[in-house]
């Protein structure tokens, strides 16, 4: 599971990074919030996970860390297409919004089992 974080870790940053040049190039920063996402929950937050679960292969095995996995790797698309689709399209997209704080949610969910598991992992260790 580390390696797979680090994967998508590395796609992250690829497309964070391209459409950051891209913004530059085309002088046009409307979409933002969408590339700082991309690069900060997708390419920094999962190349943290992966580094974690990395150093705490127990971490990796507990059922929290792979509802963590799941809930981070499905919510970034969803958050992203959801602000890109609400940014570009205003209004007309509104109803669309919905998506962005499901996607939010559910990242903000994985990486709160993350944390909790590192508490967890802290006691483990400081037991032993
Ligand atoms: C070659 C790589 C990159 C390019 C060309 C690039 C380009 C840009 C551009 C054009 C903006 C908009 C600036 C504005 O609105 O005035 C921006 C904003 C931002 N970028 Fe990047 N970016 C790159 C990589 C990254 C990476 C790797 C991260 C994070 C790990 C990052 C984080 C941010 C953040 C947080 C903002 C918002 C800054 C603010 O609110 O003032 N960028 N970037
Ligand atoms: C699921 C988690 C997150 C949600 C739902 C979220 C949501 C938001 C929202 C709604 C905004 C305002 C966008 C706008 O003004 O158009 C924002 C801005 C920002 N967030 Fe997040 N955020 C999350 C995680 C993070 C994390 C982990 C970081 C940094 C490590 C971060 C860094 C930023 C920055 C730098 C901005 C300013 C971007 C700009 O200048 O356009 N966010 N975020």
């Amino acid at each position: 599971m580390a390696i797979r974080m680090m994967q998508f870790s590395a796609f992250y940053f690829v497309i964070g990074v391209l459409m950051g040049m891209g913004m530059s190039m085309a002088e046009n920063y409307e979409l933002t919030p969408v590339h700082v996402h991309l690069n900060l929950l997708g390419w920094v937050s999962m190349a943290l996970g992966g580094i974690l679960y990395h150093l705490f292969p127990q971490a990796a095995e507990s059922r929290l860390g792979k509802w963590h996995f799941w809930l981070h790797v499905i919510g970034i698309p969803l958050m992203m297409v959801g602000l890109a689709v609400v940014i570009l399209m205003g209004d007309a997209a509104e109803a669309f919004g919905i998506v962005i704080p499901v996607g939010g949610t559910l990242i903000v969910n994985g990486l709160g089992y993350l944390l909790i598991f590192g508490g967890t992992q802290r006691s483990l260790e400081i037991r032993s």
